[in-house]
């Protein structure tokens, strides 16, 4: 696996692999990898002839108050992890070459960016259309991945892509989960073991909504159930939201039927998780 560091040498290398008629596929991750991050790797080494991997822990889509400092950073793992994937190009840029002196532009998707992770998050979207965009014009790639786990941002940049008649394919992947159904994240590890424990609530919380989802249940009554089961668990120390949407404009549903995003964001140990199921009926 080839390590690239500089933006221009990356999008020289990925044109001459295009010209020699060779697909690229983009993985970009904010590195701390996991097997839902390999995931994606795996998936995008099925569909392309070269696998690019990106890490880079992108400052603008931290609140000033969020965890970008503390964030982890592991690169010496993270390769080796990714060597065993199957990636070819690990491309890990500086912060300085990605945003130099004098940076000032943004990309800004309405609507669903205001929604959810958004009203907690006002600057958050705006930094992961932004870095993904030029992440995008960065390795030119023909598909990128994402995955499920971060649904609101799956759908921020396909609407990005749509609005902006990108020409890259976008591919969302399944959620990774751990034996008792936490999602894996790069944040489970600020977790003490009750905190880790604890946090199972959030699956189990979304698994028994998707039964009453299955059953016709009204949304509003399923979110009632989710708040209140939340609540239940002493670790929980904020409940951002939790309940019943639309897939699509992830407003909240009111009526049962079609599909139904079943989504949570809460705070355990200071640690903000996040999880979702898509239903389909
Ligand atoms: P990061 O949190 O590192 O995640 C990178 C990719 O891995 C995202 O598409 C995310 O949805 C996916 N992912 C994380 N946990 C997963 C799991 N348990 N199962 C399946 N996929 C999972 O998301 C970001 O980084 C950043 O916002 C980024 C898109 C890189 C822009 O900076």
């Amino acid at each position: 696996m080839e390590t690239i560091r500089t933006p221009s040498i990356m999008k020289q290398t990925s044109r001459r692999l295009q010209m020699q008629g060779r697909s690229v596929g983009l993985v970009p991750t904010m590195g701390a990898l996991h097997e839902g991050h390999l995931f994606l790797v795996k998936r995008a080494r099925m569909d392309n002839d070269i696998v690019v991997v990106s890490i880079f822990v992108n400052p603008t889509q931290f609140g000033p108050n969020e965890d970008y400092e503390k964030y982890p950073r592991e690169t010496d793992n993270d390769i080796e992890k990714l060597i065993k994937a199957g990636a070819d190009i690990l491309f890990a840029p500086d912060v300085q070459s990605v945003y130099p002196e004098g940076f000032s532009t943004s990309i800004e998707v309405g609507g669903i960016t205001k929604k959810l992770c958004g009203l907690f998050r006002p600057v958050h979207f705006s930094g992961v259309a932004t870095i993904v965009n030029k992440l995008f014009n960065m390795v030119t790639p023909n598909r990128a991945y994402f995955g499920q786990k971060d649904f609101q941002q799956t759908r921020v940049i396909e609407t990005m892509i749509a609005d902006l008649n990108m020409n890259v394919e976008f591919i969302r992947c399944a959620t990774v989960r751990e034996s008792d159904g936490l999602a894996m994240s790069s944040r489970n590890r600020f977790l003490s073991p009750e905190g880790r424990a604890a946090a199972t609530t959030i699956y189990k919380t979304l698994s028994s909504a998707a039964e009453q989802v299955k059953a016709g249940v009204p949304p509003p009554e399923i979110t009632e159930h989710m708040n209140e089961a939340l609540r239940a668990e002493p670790l929980v120390e904020v409940v951002q939201y939790a309940g019943v949407y639309d897939p699509l404009t992830l407003d909240e549903k009111k009526a049962s039927g079609g599909s139904s995003l079943l989504a949570i964001a809460a705070i355990i140990e200071n640690t903000r998780l996040i999880d979702n199921i898509v239903i389909e009926v």
